[in-house]
């Protein structure tokens, strides 16, 4: 397993704590980004920093923890290369992996308890993409894109 990074706000703080002691406890290195306190701070920022990680290519896969999960994902998704589920059961991280080949799990501290995030976390983690049929639609889902998609299929929307 290839050290990961995580990162949350201050709504996500409690859970990435206990999330890390699971990370250890699992042999998983990782590089955590803050936020360090339950003081409020802007998810995005944070969103922001772990995916310039994983475009930079110094990471392949990230946990970013929010107060849903939902914020965390829609900023995470915007950044390039970036494909980030947002999930609250563990059928959907182990999909995510095999199907979209995902590379960010967000997940919310008021949505899920600290049991629940540890399974999605080794869900996540130690499941692989597919690719095979996956492997022609995969890219197109992640934002930059999404254009040579719609040339190829005429799609309009
Ligand atoms: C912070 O209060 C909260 O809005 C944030 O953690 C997140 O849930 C947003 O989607």
């Amino acid at each position: 397993m290839k050290k990961i990074v995580i990162a949350s706000d201050h709504a996500g703080f409690s859970l990435k704590e206990e999330v890390k002691k699971h990370l250890n406890e699992k042999g998983v290195e990782f590089e955590d980004l803050g936020t360090n306190s339950k003081d409020s701070v802007d998810y995005p920022v944070f969103a922001s920093k772990l995916c310039k990680k994983i475009q930079s290519g110094e990471y392949e896969t990230g946990i970013l923890i929010c107060g849903t999960g939902i914020g965390m994902s829609m900023a995470a998704n915007k950044h390039k290369g970036i494909r980030a589920a947002c999930v609250s059961d563990t059928f959907s991280a182990r999909a995510t992996r095999m199907h979209n080949n995902a590379n960010v799990l967000c997940f919310g501290e008021r949505v899920v308890g600290a049991g629940l995030a540890f399974e999605l976390v080794d869900a996540f983690l130690f499941t692989d993409y597919e690719g095979g049929r996956h492997q022609r639609i995969t890219p197109c889902v992640a934002w930059g894109n999404t254009y040579r998609f719609v040339q190829e299929y005429t799609i309009v929307f």
